[in-house]
């Protein structure tokens, strides 16, 4: 049973110190004043001083320890230590403990005072201060300093501190007070509580779960798992790493390290990307060659058949087959296109003219109910490039931009110069082509440019309009990007290095 202790002593305690308690011999609360309470983020008598969240580390609880259990003993003793305080960071407590005694003499509660000590003003004023408080102060800084998001966690795997990175996260996703964490556990803090619809990170969320109890144990030495997280900003990935944390003796614990590893897994997916590109190029052209050889065994055969056949049908036959096997040839010479190694010879082609010698074959292309609008600067200037593959990359840009407007729309064409990005850089001429279409979602998008990949239907598409235009811009040295969104239509962007003059030598082509 809890009693409660006298008011005038509370009154004393009060007049003395900004927090203070009294507590049973094992530290467990008697009675305690607001200031300590909400400081410490404790419930109230009942709780225990040691799962006061403004312990920061191991070694401030431990120095707590042996302070009650020297006090349970009948000993006094006053210390200073660096705690976080709940809106105010970091500051220094000097701390009191002493025993109290009943009419007997026998030890029966512990009182305890703490006073907030005002921040040193002048240097070498925390000259004189003892080691352990400015050990404990300097960890701190530290894992503030640190970019990741820092939890650490006692053994039962409830968050005793946080670091600057995580609280300024909290914050910036809506959290007003992140000391809130403090004396949470973790796995209730972090993960979708049950019931919740299931939602990105689950299948981590699970793993984690099963990972960590083991961590605090010290059965598991690390565990490492990168998890997606909505933020305000959209969605981000993360990287989770946990590690026991030796605390001594009968204690463990555990350091939550999150690493926002967004921008790397970007980076891995689009080299991915461009390794099965390259790969699929390389043996589309492989075949391709193969297969072009053929027919053109097959063409040269009935070319030399032909003038022999007397009879008509068989002439007519002759020339059907003929036409097949030249379409053929065609396809596999479209194909070799996607990623030609041959040396070319590049022509500088004024864009702007280019486009404008172009519109009427595009406007066919689209058909009456697609408007185009060209909106073509006159600083866009001239690109080297092979002038039949822009031509085809329009009219493919063009073609796709009719399909997703079956109802009609615009088409706009738009070209400008772009200023280099590196020092050495050379400026970029831009062409842009926007459609009013019904855009696409981002698993087709993440595609669009693989060869071979389409929507439509057989006979509807081959997918290899945006393959040619991606080989095309790359070919050329430069770049094509593509921005959509369901029901937003879709922009096509291909950057081209600018060139004032034709050159001296023939360009070898870059290969895919
Ligand atoms: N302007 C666009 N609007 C919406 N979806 C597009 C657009 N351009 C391309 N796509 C999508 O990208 C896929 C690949 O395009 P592409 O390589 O030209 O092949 P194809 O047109 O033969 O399907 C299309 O099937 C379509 O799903
Ligand atoms: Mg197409």
């Amino acid at each position: 049973m809890l009693s409660k202790m006298p008011e005038e002593t509370s009154e004393y305690l009060a007049a003395i110190f900004t927090f203070y308690g009294v507590f049973t011999l094992q530290g467990q609360i008697v009675e305690a004043n607001d200031a300590l309470l909400a400081a410490a983020c404790l419930a109230g008598p009942g709780a225990w001083i040691r799962d006061a969240g403004w312990w920061r580390d191991e070694a401030a609880r431990r120095r707590l320890q042996q302070g009650l259990d020297q006090a349970a003993r009948g000993s006094r003793l006053q210390y200073q230590e660096a705690v976080h305080l709940p809106d105010h960071g970091m500051r220094r407590l000097h701390i009191a403990i002493g025993p109290v005694r009943s009419l007997d003499g026998r030890v029966t509660r512990l009182a305890f005072g703490a006073t907030e000590l005002a921040p040193p003003s002048s240097a070498g004023r925390g000259a004189t201060e003892a080691e352990p408080v400015g050990f404990a102060a300097r960890q701190a800084a530290i894992l503030d300093a640190l970019p990741a998001h820092v939890a650490l966690l006692d053994q039962s795997g409830t968050i005793i501190a946080v670091n600057e990175a995580w609280r300024r996260f909290a914050a910036g996703n809506g959290v007003r007070d992140p000391a809130a964490f403090l004396g949470c556990n973790y796995l209730a803090a972090c993960m979708p509580s049950d019931g919740s619809p299931p939602s990105p990170g689950d299948e981590q969320a699970v793993a984690i779960a099963a990972a960590l109890p083991r961590i605090l144990t010290g059965e598991l030495q690390h565990f490492t798992c990168d998890y997606p997280c909505p933020t305000a900003q959209g969605e981000r990935w993360f990287r989770l790493m946990a590690t026991p944390l030796p605390l001594g003796a009968g204690h463990g614990g555990a350091v939550v390290l999150h690493l926002d590893v967004t921008t790397n897994r970007r980076t891995e997916e689009a080299l991915r990307q461009m390794q099965k590109m390259e790969a699929v190029g390389r043996l589309t052209s492989g075949l391709a060659h193969d297969f072009n050889n053929i027919l053109v065994l097959i063409i040269g055969g009935l070319e030399l058949l032909m003038p022999r056949l007397t009879d008509g049908r068989s002439r007519a036959l002759a020339g059907k087959v003929l036409a097949a096997a030249e379409r053929g040839s065609a396809l596999a010479e479209r194909l070799l296109r996607l990623s030609r190694r041959e040396p070319t010879r590049l022509q500088l082609v004024d864009v702007n003219e280019a486009i404008t010698i172009e519109q009427k074959l595009l406007q066919q292309a689209v058909g009456g109910t697609v408007s185009i609008a060209c909106d073509l600067s006159p600083e866009a200037g001239s690109v080297l490039v092979d002038p039949n593959e822009l031509a085809t990359a329009l009219l493919n840009l063009a073609v796709n931009a009719r399909d997703a407007m079956p109802e009609g729309g615009q088409l706009r064409l738009c070209t400008c110069r772009e200023r280099a990005t590196a020092p050495q850089g050379a400026e970029q001429v831009v062409i842009t082509v926007q459609d009013t279409g019904q855009g696409m979602p981002p698993e087709v998008m993440a595609r669009v440019f693989e060869p071979f990949f389409t929507t439509k239907g057989p006979g509807r598409g081959t997918g290899l309009g945006l393959a040619q235009v991606h080989g095309f811009a790359r070919q050329s040295g430069g770049s094509a990007h593509i921005a959509s969104a369901p029901g937003q239509g879709t922009t096509v962007t291909i950057r081209l290095p600018h060139h004032d003059e034709e050159p001296a030598a023939p360009v070898r082509l870059q290969v895919l």
